[in-house]
């Protein structure tokens, strides 16, 4: 079979294109004829002889793979031939068959795509360990993620989110940062511009956090250690920077707080019932949409050893995966119900306060602008799944990515259109109203399209208010939706709502 080898330990351009023999087939293990697999930071180290996993020379990088399963060996029960299936092997991925134990084998969830089935388990599994198991994180508490673009710190953006936590995703640059927002994130830190330990001190209201989740170390390391709240947890999960950090005893002591080291690998074999209960839990909100990876970009076979230079070059945001052979599956809608409505929060902004006993006399004035929104993909997804519009260049990012000009997706007009009320509720607050219902539309206009990941926010002004039965009023709102960095507006209309 055809393989990426590794056949002595170096960078990534010392890797080579070649065929190596599928290995036989021992009791309670199976051959998964490989679709994809996805590429972690362990890769990087394993071909340099820098990892705790060892194989013999030559071999494939590549721990987490989805495929087919080809033949199964003597007492392996839970998958046959011909399963979908996802594998943590360790190794032997960038190649286009691989022998693993039945026990690192799950079944893919129903209708979810061999590139996500590649890159979700290893990622989620280490946040969910650390953020469950060993930081005991709790709804309502500050987590601080550091690298929080990169694969397992983006999971722990979205599975702190999901968890209830207020998450400060913090990164090396704007863009890796905006993915972090479109995944939840209540707050962002540019620690390549801002400092760090002020930040934090200003967004917590000089409580510091609750949780830290740091697989970087390096230098950046003890500013968070410095930055916890009383009795947090200091989560230790890798050294991405490359230095293993030093820290001075006393900084636990004085904040009665505890470093807490975390080995999902180790976890897995030691705990394995509390592990598959996590795998459990993380497949089920995968499953209904709660968390869905980001694809940074698919790599051929060929070109893998691309894909393990541009994640030590830092540039990857979420999950590079390689796609092994040349097949084609309808892509994976994820649906989200991730209540985070996205809003980059304004310090201080509140909405504006009107009594509805003199609301005519506020005809003409503007209720000002709200804050800015992210249009995520996840909230397309949910439009086209709530509508059943699935045309391609709202909901296929990967065709997008080939045929759109920026190659992004863009949103449906009336979703644009249908955050209006959300937007209202944010301006204006009107007193003395017991309910209110969308009465109608004079005019709607999209004149610009809205790229999933761009920002939106929304000019809301009444522009006339008329008598009806039973004490009602219908008010005639003016809702102009900006998108950012455009001069002409995303969705222009006049929205009339009935209040009684
Ligand atoms: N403990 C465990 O069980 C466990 C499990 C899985 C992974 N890990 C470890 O977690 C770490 C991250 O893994 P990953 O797969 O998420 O990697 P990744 O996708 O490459 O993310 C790492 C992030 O670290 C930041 N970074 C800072 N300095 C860096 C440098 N010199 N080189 C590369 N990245 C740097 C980058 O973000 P910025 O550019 O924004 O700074 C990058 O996005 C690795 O050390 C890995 O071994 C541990």
């Amino acid at each position: 079979m055809k393989a990426i080898l590794c056949k002595s330990y170096g960078l990534p351009n010392t890797l080579e294109f070649g065929e190596i023999t599928t290995p036989p087939l021992q009791p309670g293990e199976v051959l998964i004829s490989i679709r994809a697999c996805g590429v972690n930071f362990p890769d990087v180290l394993i071909i340099q002889n820098k990892y705790q996993i060892k194989p013999e020379l030559p071999f494939a990088p590549g721990g987490e793979v989805s495929g087919i399963i080809l033949a199964t060996g003597e007492k392996v029960k839970h998958v046959k031939i011909g399963d979908r299936v996802i594998a943590l092997c360790g190794f032997g991925g960038f190649a286009e068959e691989v022998v693993v134990s039945a026990k690192r084998v799950f079944p893919i969830p129903e209708g979810m795509d061999f590139i996500n089935a590649a890159c979700s388990l290893y990622t989620y599994g280490t946040s969910y360990h650390a953020l469950k198991d060993r930081a005991n994180l709790l709804k309502g508490e500050t987590l601080l993620v550091l690298g929080a673009a990169g694969g397992v710190g983006l999971a722990a953006v979205e599975l702190g989110k999901v968890m209830g936590a207020k998450v400060i995703a913090a990164a090396s640059s704007t863009e890796k940062l905006a993915i972090c927002q479109e995944k939840g994130a209540d707050f962002i830190i540019n620690y390549s511009k801002e400092d760090l330990r002020a930040r934090i001190k200003e967004l917590t209201n000089d409580q510091g956090v609750d949780v830290v989740y740091d697989p970087i170390g390096g230098t950046m390391a003890e500013v968070a250690l410095r930055s916890m709240a009383w009795k947090g947890r200091y989560l230790v999960v890798g050294f991405a920077a490359g230095n293993i950090p030093q820290f001075p005893a006393n900084l636990p002591l004085l904040k009665g707080c505890s470093i807490v080291g975390v080995f999902w690998g180790s976890f897995a074999e030691r705990e394995p019932q509390q592990s598959l209960q996590n795998f459990g839990e993380l497949l089920g909100y995968i499953k209904s949409g709660m968390i869905k990876q980001h694809i940074h970009k698919i790599y051929s076979l060929e070109h893998s050893p691309r894909a393990l230079e541009e994640l030590m070059d830092r540039k990857v945001i979420g999950k590079a995966v390689v796609k092994v052979g040349d097949w084609k599956e309808a892509p994976f809608v994820g649906k989200s119900t991730v209540t985070k409505s996205h809003v980059t929060p304004e310090a201080g902004k509140k909405p504006m306060v009107l009594q509805k006993a003199n609301i005519k006399a506020h005809v003409g004035q503007s209720l000002g602008v709200s804050d800015w929104l992210i249009v995520t993909q996840e909230m397309i997804n949910d439009f086209a799944t709530a509508t059943h519009d699935y045309q391609w260049i709202h909901v296929d990012v990967e065709k997008a990515k080939q045929l759109m000009p920026d190659g992004k997706t863009i949103a449906h007009g009336y979703l644009t259109l249908s955050l209006a009320a959300k937007f209202f509720y944010e301006l204006v607050i009107i007193e003395g109203v017991t309910s209110s219902i969308n009465y109608g539309l004079n005019k709607a206009r999209f004149p610009v399209a809205v790229k999933s990941g761009s920002r939106i926010r929304m000019h809301g002004s009444i522009l006339k208010v008329e008598d009806m039965p039973n004490y009602g009023l219908k008010l005639f709102l003016e809702c102009k939706i900006e998108l950012e960095g455009d001069d002409k507006p995303a969705c222009i209309a006049e929205l009339i709502t009935a209040i009684f």
